[in-house]
C-alpha cells in the first residue's frame, strides 16, 4: 500500500492537531533524542521540533513518497526508511513518539512492549491512534464493504486496522511504566460537506478498500454508496458545513529511572 503525501496533507490542520495535543502532554523538559515512528510527510516531526528545538530528532517511515515529502519539509532532520513492525532501536530514545501510525501495524501485544523497551530511563513512549469505538464513519465503511458485491474482495481491508480498548494498553504497560496517561478525545472537525469527509477517508482508512476493488467502476460505486451514508450520518449545519466526529486514543507511558 503506498501513500500520497499531497492528498494526506489536504487536511493538514485537522490531521496535525492530535500530534500537537499529544506532544503538549508529554512531561519531558529537555530530551536529547526523539524518534517519530511513521513520520509521514514530516508534519508530526515538525511539531516535535517546535517543542524541543535542541533535540536530535529522527523521523522514520516505510513509505518512500512520504519520506521524500518529509525531506522537502526539512532537509536538516534525520530521515530514515524503516518498518515499525520489525524496528528494533539502536540504543534508547528519550522520547519514542508515534502519531496516527500504529493502527496499521499488527500485534500490539508484541509491538507496544517492544517500543517501550526503546525508551531510555526517565523517558516516555507516546502514541495516538484512531479508535473505531462508536465511530459512525468506520461503521459506514464496514457496512458498504459488507455488500455482497464487495465482501470477498475487501475482507483483508476490513481487518487491516488494529483496534483495542484503552484498557488493553493500560494492562500492557501498567506494570512496566512508572506512570501512565491514557485518554480519548473526540474531535469535531467542521468540513466543507459530505464529499470532504469522503475525501478525508480516501487518503487513509479507505485506501486498502479501494485498492482491493477489482476496477474503477467498482471503486466509483463503492464511493457513491459510502457518500450516501455519509450525507445521512453528517447533515449540513446552518453554515453549509458538516461536523465530522473523529475519536482518537492517546497513551503516554513513562519509564522510571531504574
Ligand atoms: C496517517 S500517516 C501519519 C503521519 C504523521 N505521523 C502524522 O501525524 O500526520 C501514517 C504514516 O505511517 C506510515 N506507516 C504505516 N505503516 C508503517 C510501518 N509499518 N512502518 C513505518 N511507517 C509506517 C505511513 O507510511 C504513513 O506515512
Amino acid at each position: 500500500m503506498s501513500w500520497d503525501p499531497e492528498k494526506y496533507l489536504k487536511f493538514r490542520g485537522e490531521r496535525t492537531r492530535p500530534s500537537v495535543d499529544l506532544v503538549g502532554r508529554i512531561v519531558a523538559e529537555d530530551p536529547a533524542t526523539v524518534i517519530d515512528l511513521g513520520c509521514g510527510p514530516g508534519n508530526s516531526t515538525a511539531v516535535l521540533r517546535g517543542r524541543w528545538p535542541g533535540a536530535s530528532i529522527t523521523g522514520l517511515d516505510s513509505d518512500p513518497a512520504m519520506l521524500r515529502a518529509a525531506l522537502r519539509s526539512d532537509p536538516y532532520m534525520n530521515w530514515m526508511q524503516g518498518d515499525v513492525a520489525s524496528w528494533h532501536a539502536d540504543g534508547a530514545f528519550d522520547v519514542v513518539y508515534s502519531n496516527a501510525v500504529l493502527q496499521w501495524v499488527p500485534d500490539h501485544a508484541e509491538l507496544i512492549p517492544r517500543l517501550f523497551r526503546a525508551v531510555a530511563p526517565g523517558g516516555a513512549l507516546a502514541f495516538q491512534i484512531p479508535t473505531r469505538v462508536d465511530s459512525a464513519i468506520y461503521a459506514d465503511i464496514d457496512e458498504v464493504a459488507n455488500d455482497p458485491r464487495w465482501r470477498a474482495a475487501t475482507e483483508a481491508a476490513r481487518n487491516a486496522l488494529v483496534d483495542h480498548e484503552p484498557a488493553f494498553y493500560y494492562d500492557l504497560l501498567c506494570t512496566k511504566a512508572e506512570r501512565l496517561d491514557v485518554w480519548t478525545t473526540e474531535y469535531q472537525h467542521a468540513l466543507d460537506g459530505p464529499e470532504a469527509v469522503l475525501d478525508w477517508m480516501r487518503s487513509t482508512r479507505l485506501r486498502p478498500f479501494l485498492d482491493a476493488l477489482p476496477d474503477e467502476a467498482d471503486r466509483r460505486a463503492f464511493e457513491a454508496a459510502l457518500l450516501g451514508r455519509i450525507a445521512a450520518a453528517f447533515p449540513r449545519r446552518p453554515d453549509g458545513k458538516v461536523l465530522f466526529p473523529f475519536r482518537r486514543l492517546f497513551v503516554i507511558a513513562y519509564r522510571g529511572r531504574d
